[in-house]
C-alpha cells in the first residue's frame, strides 16, 4: 500500500460572491521513502493541495489517505515546512527546535534527544544556545527543518522552502535539506517552481496543469547521482530539465 493516496480529489473554494475550483479530479500516490516534487503555474493550486494533505482542508469530493486512514490535522502523521522558517528570534536555536514538542505535550526525554541529536548530526549542535539572527539562511532552514522532524511525521510536505534563501547559498541548502531527508528516510512531497531544483532533488516530478490542478504528466527522474548537486553536474540532468520545462510551459 502507499503511503499517500489521493484519489479523485476536487477542491473548490466557496466565498461569498463566487466560486474558485482549485483542483479537480486529482489522483496520486506515493510511496514510503519516495521524494516527490510538484511543479506548476503559479496559482494552479499547489499549496491549496498541500493543505490537503496535510488535513487543514477537506477536498470536496475525493479521498485523501495516509496508511489507508483518512487524513486528519491532528494525527502528527505529517509534517509541513513552508517559505518562511518561522523561527522565533527571542528563542535559542535548541528552545526553537523544543519548542513545538512542548507545546503540543510530546516533549519527554527520548523526543528531546532526537531532536538534540539531530541538532548534532546534521552541524548545529555547536549553535544550540544561539538565536537565529546568528545563523545564515542555510543554517536556519536546517534548523526549521529539525523542527519539523522532532515530530517524527511519516510525510514531509515543504512548500517553496528554498525561495526565501539567497541565490549563491540556495544549491548548497537543497543538498543539506536533502540529505537530511534522505538520512531519515522520510517521504517528501516538495512543491517547487523552481525546475532545475525539482530534477535535482526528486525521485518523480509531477507536473501540474493550470488552475484547477490536476496531474498533467508524471515523470520518474532516472539520474543516477548521489545529492542535488552532483545530479545538476551529470550529462543527463540537462535533458530532463527540458523536457520538465516543455512540459510545465506548453
Ligand atoms: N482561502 C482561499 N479562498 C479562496 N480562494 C483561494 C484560497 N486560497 C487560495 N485560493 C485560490 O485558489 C487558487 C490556487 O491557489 P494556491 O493553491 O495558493 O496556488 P499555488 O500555490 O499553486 O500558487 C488561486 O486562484 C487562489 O487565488
Ligand atoms: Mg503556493
Amino acid at each position: 500500500m502507499a503511503l499517500l493516496e489521493i484519489s479523485h480529489a476536487d477542491i473548490i473554494y466557496q466565498t461569498e460572491k463566487s466560486e474558485t475550483e482549485a483542483v479537480r479530479d486529482l489522483t496520486l500516490s506515493v510511496d514510503e521513502g519516495e521524494f516527490i516534487a510538484l511543479v506548476g503555474p503559479s496559482g494552479c493550486g499547489k499549496t491549496t493541495l498541500l493543505s490537503m494533505i496535510a488535513g487543514l482542508l477537506a477536498p470536496t469530493n475525493g479521498t485523501v489517505a495516509i496508511d489507508g486512514t483518512p487524513v486528519v490535522a491532528s494525527s502528527g502523521n505529517v509534517g509541513y515546512m513552508l517559505q518562511r522558517d518561522n523561527l522565533f528570534e527571542w528563542r535559542t536555536i535548541e528552545s526553537n527546535v523544543l519548542l513545538g514538542l512542548s507545546v503540543q505535550k510530546k516533549l519527554n526525554d527520548e523526543s528531546r534527544k532526537y531532536a538534540l541529536d539531530m541538532l548534532d548530526k546534521y552541524g548545529l549542535g555547536e549553535f544550540k544556545a544561539a538565536y537565529p539572527t546568528q545563523l545564515s539562511g542555510g543554517m536556519r532552514q536546517r534548523a526549521a527543518l529539525i523542527r519539523t522532524l522532532a515530530f517524527k511525521p511519516r510525510l514531509l510536505l515543504l512548500d517553496e522552502p528554498f525561495s526565501a534563501v539567497d541565490f549563491q547559498t540556495r544549491m548548497t541548502v537543497c543538498d543539506d535539506v536533502h540529505s537530511i531527508i534522505k538520512h531519515e528516510k522520510k517521504t517528501a512531497v516538495l512543491v517547487t517552481h523552481d525546475i532545475a531544483e525539482a530534477v535535482s532533488m526528486a525521485d518523480r516530478i509531477v507536473v501540474l496543469t493550470a488552475r484547477p490542478a490536476t496531474v498533467k504528466t508524471v515523470f520518474d527522474i532516472d539520474i543516477d547521482a548521489p545529492t542535488p548537486l552532483k545530479r545538476r553536474e551529470n550529462p543527463r540532468f540537462s535533458y530532463w530539465f527540458d523536457r520538465v520545462w516543455k512540459e510545465v510551459t506548453l
